[in-house]
This record gives structure tokens, sequence and C-alpha cells, in this order.
């Protein structure tokens, strides 16, 4: 349990800061929580600052003073902010390694002065790029494609690099497709909450490719739940770890599912060209997250999605 321990969650107001930070005062931490708010939302925060032991910071972790003094009185860190576009990665991609790589070297820096236990970095499958070696492990060789997946494979990098030179007990987590609640339904976010928003607005679904490509997709439940396993264990120091349910699905056939499940009428699935960046098959072999951290998913693709669904229905479509 991480009952009284002082945490600091990077990208806080994010889809999966927030539910990691509700986690966290669950179980009686105390949360400060940091985010530039440019993707973040504060609604994502509204029960985490009911909480006492919660606190907001609005600030950019290219702010290196900042984090040096916001770090002071801090037990472990969990880095999730980020510049997380693939697509806009592409478009700016000095932006992206200011805040992904220039902004985790803050993190670390910041952490090595003030004596921090723990660090656990969000990274991404993306570092595997479009080797076609399946299932992903991590021991392969990263072939990157687009500069997001640089910053990534950097950042996880110095994590390592950090731990060997400094001693810091840092863990990056490499997140499969990860999806459900706060998820945004943005051109630029996970394609399963814009998925959901066109099935619940009865809009037409857009695939990019011929909808045969592969994901792992992980429920974030499941995400929170790892990153807590890693936040308490030693044996982790200096180790990069696939986080996804170890199972593929085409998107073609979530989307017939969740179109299905939703009862929802009339609504076509169109097809686009590819895009610069994507990838076509991935899934990762989580081995060493169960050898490590004794992680197994809860939640298949078909259990997630179901929770998933009925939340936004809920909240969003209450009368449906
Ligand atoms: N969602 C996924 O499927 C997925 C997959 C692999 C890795 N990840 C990683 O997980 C982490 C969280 O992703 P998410 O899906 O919750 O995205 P998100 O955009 O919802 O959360 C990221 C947060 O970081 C904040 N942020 C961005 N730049 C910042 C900066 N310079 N300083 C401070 N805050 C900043 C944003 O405002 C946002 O709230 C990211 O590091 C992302 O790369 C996500």
């Amino acid at each position: 349990m991480l009952e009284g321990k002082r945490i600091l969650v990077t990208g806080a107001a994010g889809f999966i800061g927030s539910n990691l930070t509700d986690a966290l005062l669950y179980q009686g931490a105390e949360v400060t929580g940091f985010d530039n708010l440019w993707n973040g939302r504060m609604e994502n925060l509204e029960s985490a600052q009911q909480n006492k032991k919660f606190i907001f910071h609005q600030g950019d972790v290219r702010d290196y003073d900042r984090l040096l003094h916001l770090m002071k009185d801090i037990d472990i860190v969990f880095h999730e902010a980020a510049f997380i576009s693939v697509p806009k990665s592409i478009l700016m991609p000095q932006l992206c390694n200011d805040v992904n790589i220039t902004g985790t070297l803050n993190i670390l820096n910041a952490a090595r002065i003030n004596d921090v236990e723990k660090i656990v970095f969000a990274s991404s499958a993306a570092v595997y790029g479009d080797d076609p070696t399946l299932p992903k492990q991590e021991k392969m060789r990263l072939n990157p494609i687009s500069p997001y997946a640089v910053t990534k494979q950097a950042a996880e990098a110095y994590m390592v690099s950090y731990n060997q030179a400094y001693n810091l007990n840092t863990t990056s987590l490499r997140y499969f497709n990860v999806y459900g609640p706060r998820q945004q339904g943005s051109p630029y976010s996970g394609a399963i909450a814009i998925f959901i928003a066109n099935i619940f607005n009865r809009k037409n679904i857009t695939i990019f490719g011929d909808g045969n490509q592969t994901r792992d997709f992980t429920y974030i439940k499941d995400i929170i739940k790892i990153n807590l396993l890693a936040a308490e264990s030693k044996e982790s120091a200096g180790k990069i770890i696939n986080v996804g349910t170890g199972k593929p699905i085409s998107i073609i056939e979530i989307i017939k599912f969740m179109i299905e499940y939703s009862q929802k009428e009339g609504i076509e699935i169109e097809y686009d060209p590819i895009r610069a960046g994507d990838i076509l098959h991935s899934y990762g072999d989580i081995t060493l997250a169960k050898d490590i951290l004794g992680f197994e998913a809860d939640y298949d693709v078909f259990r997630g999605f179901k929770e998933y669904l009925d939340f936004y229905r809920k909240k969003f479509y209450s009368n449906t």
C-alpha cells in the first residue's frame, strides 16, 4: 500500500494521470498533480480536488527549476506527462523532443537531487516500430518510425542510465494501446475513444488502412494496477517492462463488437489510407511483467470495452 507516501503525478489532468491520481488517493497517498493543461482537463480531477490529500500545480515539465522545487518532499514520481500524438510529432518533432526527452531529463535530475525513492515512467509500445516480429519482447531491436517513438526510446534509455549511474530506482512501463474512461476522442488520441464517440453520435467510423491491423488494447484499470505494483518494487529498478494483455485483436473486429454491443444501427465503416508513422501489427509479450511484478491483465478486450461502453453510456447518454 502507498498510504502516506508523497507522490508526484505529472500529466495528472490527462487520461491516465487522472485515473492514477484517483487510485493513489484511494490508497491514502498524498498526491501532487502537475500538468500544463495542454491536453489535460481539470474536470478529470474533480473528485481528486475534493480530497485534502491532493494538490494541483499547473506547470510544464520543461521548467526544471519548478520541478526541483516541487520534488523537495516527494517519495515517488509517476511521469505521465508527454507530447502524446504520433501525427503531431511528425509535424513538430522539436517540440516533441523538448517535452518528452528534455522534460524527462528534468524529472530525473530533480528526482536525483531530491533523493526520490522511485520513478515510474510511461513509455510506449511505439518504440518497437514496424519490425514484423511478434509478440514484441522487451529485448528485441527497436525500430521507432516516428519522432514520438524516438523520444520514448530516448527517455527509457535515460531511465536505465540514471539507474546505472546514480542508483535511482527507475522503471519504464511500455504501454500497449490504452483505453477507458476520460480518454479524449480527438483526431490525435486513442482510436477507441474516437470509435465510441462516433458510435454514440451515430456517425460513421473511419479506419486508416483495411482494418486488419491488430493491437493489444489494454484497459486503464490494468495500467493503474501495474503502475501501483511497480511503485513498490525493488526488482523492477532499471527495467523496461511491457504492459498489455498479451493478446491481439484486429481493429475491424473490435469496431464490429462495439457497434453490436452498443446496439446502435446505421453506422458505416469508411476506409482511408494508412497514416505515416502508423504501425500494422502490435501486441506484447508480457512474461516480464508477470515475472518481475506478478502482473497479469484482469481485463480482456471484451470485458474492458463493455465496462468502458457502460461508463460512457451512463455519463453522456443516460437516456439511451
Ligand atoms: N493512451 C495510450 O494509449 C498510451 C500508450 C502508450 C503510452 N502512453 C503514455 O502515457 C502517458 C499518458 O498518456 P495519456 O493517454 O493519459 O495522454 P493525455 O494527453 O491524456 O495525458 C498527458 C498529459 O500530459 C500533459 N502535458 C503535456 N505536455 C506537458 C508538459 N510539457 N508539461 C506538463 N504537462 C504536460 C497534458 O496536458 C495531459 O494532461 C503519456 O506519456 C503517453 O505517451 C499512452
